[in-house]
């Protein structure tokens, strides 16, 4: 999607569609009384993504005049309202056969930062992955490729700079979401994040095999050990903040295929588990959001990938494996395989780098849908002024998060009789007792937040800022508490 400023709107005739963001209860005087009639008869009030669209006659042309409500003025979820009107737009026209649509931001008594927001609507609900369809009917194909922005406040320019490298973040998670496990396993997610981050001044490490055994990583290698794929960890490290001032470090869960392993799942829905490197994409995501608009700041990027397959190597119900922190882990159940990922990845990170603080991203368990369903994603941490900061970031971000607790009488659930802990719990809290299994790793003193994100990172229907599929959930939450919170 191009977005382009200009000082003028295109006429009709070169562009036939016309929109412009209103707020609820505004005098639509200026656009005439067949537009007038025509909303009230359709009910159109300007609530936050509503649109409506009328056409009308200028000179030998046909225009397409469409409004989109960005609720009331003084909401105090503003900037989510006014992005929602953008999104509406691009959802209503994407695929309409109109190929470049005039966006008039003159019209809500935007600030530039709503302004830039609405835009960022209009570019995330606007992405697509249809790379693989190749008989889509022509009718079905995405047109719209252009919005020419007029009427933008001062500043809006600048502000949609920053915004633009937050939409790459998010397109970026969106893409290594989407692509299915036969073509993003964990040396491509590799390749995909090195050409990101080509020439961004972001630093890259990447460890094999090899050099992961040599470092005793095995919990991540032993879920890895059973695929035909090689396991790999990735950093991502932006220097952009004060000189040795101690990074904040985000770590993901990058499985980027979970069959369960040996404790194999159901055949219905595994599919869905090519998006297991969910957490993995949204801290890929969210420091190209970051190194795309420099952050002032120093942070990293950790990344645990494996596939999770059963085969003859594959590990068993019932192995000890030694972690690279020296706990020894029971196996249990093989498809509680990303916090044996998990935990070898937040324990190298710690050594590493010596975080500030770390917050890991994770489609760590079926338990968390069923608490929390899809609209937000699960927290749990050790330091309330980090989980608080989090929440915050995710009420100004969009991306949910609710908090569950942790504690030692959750703790003690994971203790094993022939190891240092078992990977499953009981029955019941099975989120909290995957949170407690990874607290375990986290040495003494570091502040630590884990976002359970099973059930939302993939949509079965559109929300505002994603088509069906990937909702790049994570990347604006990441963006959000680096800007609030350590720049
Ligand atoms: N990747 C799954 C969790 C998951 C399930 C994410 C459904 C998104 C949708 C994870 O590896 C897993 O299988 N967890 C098990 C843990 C259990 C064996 C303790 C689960 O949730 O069933
Ligand atoms: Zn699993
Ligand atoms: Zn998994």
């Amino acid at each position: 999607m191009q977005i382009i400023f200009a000082d003028t709107a295109p006429d009709a005739v070169s562009v036939s569609l016309h929109a412009s963001i209103v707020n609820q209860g505004d005098d639509l005087s200026d656009y005439g009384a067949a537009l007038i009639g025509g909303a009230k008869a359709a009910r159109f009030k300007g609530s936050a993504g509503q649109v409506f669209e009328t056409y009308m006659v200028e000179g030998e042309a046909v225009k397409r005049v469409a409004v989109a409500g960005a609720g009331e003025k003084d909401a105090d979820k503003r900037r989510l309202n006014v992005e929602r009107a953008g999104a509406a737009l691009a959802g209503k026209y994407l695929r309409s056969g109109e190929t470049e649509m005039v966006l008039d931001l003159g019209q809500a008594d935007l600030t530039a930062e709503e302004a830039a927001a609405a835009l960022l609507g209009v570019r995330l609900r606007s992405w697509s992955h249809d790379k693989y369809r190749t008989k889509l009917a022509a009718d079905k194909k995405v047109t719209l490729k252009k919005v020419h922005v007029v009427g933008a406040p001062e500043g809006t320019n600048a502000n949609w700079e920053s915004e633009a490298a937050i939409a790459r973040g998010v397109e970026f998670t969106k893409r290594l979401i989407t692509e299915p496990g036969n073509v993003l396993y964990p040396e491509s997610f590799v390749t995909l994040c090195r050409e990101a981050f080509e020439g961004t001044g972001a630093e890259i490490t990447v460890l094999d095999e090899a050099e992961m055994e040599e470092l005793g990583m095995g919990a991540l290698l032993g879920v890895g050990q059973g695929s035909a794929r090689a396991s790999r960890l990735l950093a991502i490290r932006w220097n952009g903040g004060e000189e040795g001032a101690k990074p904040t470090v985000f770590v993901g869960k990058g499985v980027t295929f979970d069959t369960g392993g040996i404790s194999i799942k159901p055949g219905p829905g595994m599919e869905d588990m090519k998006w297991d490197m969910g957490g993995a994409g949204a801290v890929a995501g969210g420091m190209l959001a970051l190194v795309g608009r420099r952050a002032k700041a120093n942070v990293v990027g950790v990344v645990g990938l494996v596939e999770n397959m059963p085969d003859g190597n594959a590990i068993r119900p019932g192995d000890v494996l030694t972690s690279m922190s020296g706990q020894t882990i029971e196996v249990l159940n093989t498809d509680a395989e990303g916090r044996l990922v998990l935990c070898d990845a937040l324990h190298w990170a710690q050594e590493q780098y010596d975080p500030a603080a770390i917050v890991d991203f994770a489609t760590l368990t079926g338990a968390m849908i069923i608490a929390l369903g899809n609209e937000h994603a699960g927290i749990f941490a050790n330091d309330d002024t980090l989980a608080d900061n989090l929440l915050e970031a995710s009420r100004v971000s969009g991306d949910k998060l609710w908090r569950l607790p942790i504690g030692p009488a959750y703790d003690k659930l994971i203790d094993s009789p022939i190891a240092d802990m078992k990977n499953i719990g009981g029955r019941g809290a099975g989120s909290i007792t995957a949170a407690q299994f990874l607290h375990r790793f986290i040495k003494k003193g570091t502040p630590w937040a884990h976002c359970d994100v099973a059930g939302v990172v993939w949509s079965d229907k559109p929300g505002h800022a994603h088509d069906k599929g990937a909702t790049g959930y994570g990347v604006r939450l990441i963006d959000r508490y680096v800007a609030n919170s350590v720049e």
